[in-house]
């Protein structure tokens, strides 16, 4: 029998919750795909800061590199939120795992489950066929910049009196452009064929280099694919206008970051967007969505995102098509039987149908 080992980082707020529920799926599918999947813990996050003063432990990072997968929930949450830039912070061990496992491609897939075509704020015509393939450059840009901030400035405050600075750089090399522009036409060249390249090259040198860059790429070597360049600001408009005339989108780090929130919410919750952060190495699996404190802890989460993420675990690590199927057909079957978490149920659910995030699980697990 085949061991596929997993390290599993829970985190914080919500994380745990999901994460069980993660694991449950993961179970099924090994039982039913005659494979294990052997799971452990580690820390990350806020839960090891308080463990050990640092948000990703050098064991956590050792654990993800001797495995075959990481599965991450979510980091995150008010207890940490410190205004003292000294204070270790959840998010950084999240951007240091990616950083550190070179994971630059960051694939959010947005699509609409026909049952929660209703579930959308968007009109249902306006939804009906969305799928898209958001592709988020994941280890460069703004996040991973020189930034610093001075209190003392001279000239910085009101009337001329000292006060704060702070800056935050945007920077890309030519050869980080030009792997996720490969990435998104090599998906688009699997899907629908279009990549939609979204920057903000009125303004900004990064952008317009970009831009340069996945033009030259896709004049050279993906001359079949359609490529259309989109503004950041009409993007996040045209998200929500056509949305299904998306097919794979593009796009630097905060700009991905921002845009697949939105989309998130075309599919009716940002606790249905999984992503997978795929590098030349060791991959990692993660909801889009954070660890939710002003759920967490109430056993009411999604954990759908976190499940879908699974399944892209299993298409992409593990070559597990069937597996992958048979998870998504089983989330598909669950919807379809009107059953619903909290945040993807309305008015006319009724009320033995709203299910918590471990009988959202067992839904799920009982039909894989
Ligand atoms: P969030 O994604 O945690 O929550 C935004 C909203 O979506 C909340 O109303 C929340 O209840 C809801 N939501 C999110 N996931 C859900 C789910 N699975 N089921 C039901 N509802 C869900 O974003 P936030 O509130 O801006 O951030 C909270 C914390 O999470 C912050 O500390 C942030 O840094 C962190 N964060 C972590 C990650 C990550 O770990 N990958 C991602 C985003 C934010
Ligand atoms: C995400 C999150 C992270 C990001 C934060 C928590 C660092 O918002 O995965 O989308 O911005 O990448
Ligand atoms: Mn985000």
């Amino acid at each position: 029998r085949k061991t596929y080992r997993i390290c599993t980082l829970p985190g914080d707020g919500i994380g745990p919750e999901i994460m069980a529920e993660g694991k449950k799926v993961l179970a099924a599918v090994g039982k039913r795909f005659g494979v294990e999947f052997a799971c452990e813990d580690a820390l990350i996050g806020g839960a090891a800061i308080d463990a050990t003063g640092g948000p990703l432990p050098d064991e956590t990072l050792d654990a993800a590199r001797a495995s075959d997968a990481v599965l991450l929930a979510s980091v995150g949450g008010p207890k940490w939120d410190t205004t003292d830039p000294a204070a270790p912070r959840p998010e950084q061990g999240l951007l240091k795992i990616r950083k550190e496992l070179g994971l630059y491609t960051n694939l959010r897939p947005v699509q609409i489950f026909s049952a929660l075509a209703g579930a959308s704020t968007l009109r249902p015509e306006v939804v009906d066929g969305v799928d898209m393939m958001i592709v988020r450059e994941l280890t460069g840009g703004l996040y991973f910049g020189r930034r610093e901030r001075f209190y003392d400035e001279p000239g910085a405050g009101a009337d001329g009196k000292p006060g704060q600075r702070a800056y935050d750089t945007l920077e890309y090399r030519e050869y980080e452009v030009e792997r996720i522009a490969r990435q998104a036409f090599e998906a688009a060249r699997k899907r629908r064929g279009k990549v939609s390249s979204v920057d903000k090259a009125n303004v900004l040198e990064t952008s317009r280099m970009w831009r340069e860059i996945v033009h030259r790429v896709h004049d050279a070597d993906y001359p079949d694919v359609e490529l259309e360049d989109v503004l950041v600001d009409n993007a996040a408009m045209q998200l929500i206008h056509r949305p299904a005339t998306f097919d794979v989108v593009v796009t630097e780090n905060m700009f991905g970051d921002i845009l697949s929130d939105e989309a998130a919410q075309i599919t009716g919750s940002l606790g249905m967007l999984a992503s997978a952060s795929l590098g030349d190495g060791v991959a990692l699996y993660e909801p889009s969505h954070g660890s939710a404190p002003d759920i967490a802890g109430q056993g009411i989460a999604n954990p759908l995102a976190q499940i879908l993420s699974v399944e892209m675990m299993l298409r992409y690590s593990f070559d597990m098509g069937d597996a992958a199927d048979a998870v998504r057909s089983a989330v598909t079957s669950v919807l379809d039987a009107g059953l619903r978490t909290r945040d993807i149920a309305d008015a006319a659910t009724p009320m033995e149908c709203v299910l918590g995030t471990a009988a959202m699980g067992d839904a799920v697990v009982e039909r894989i």
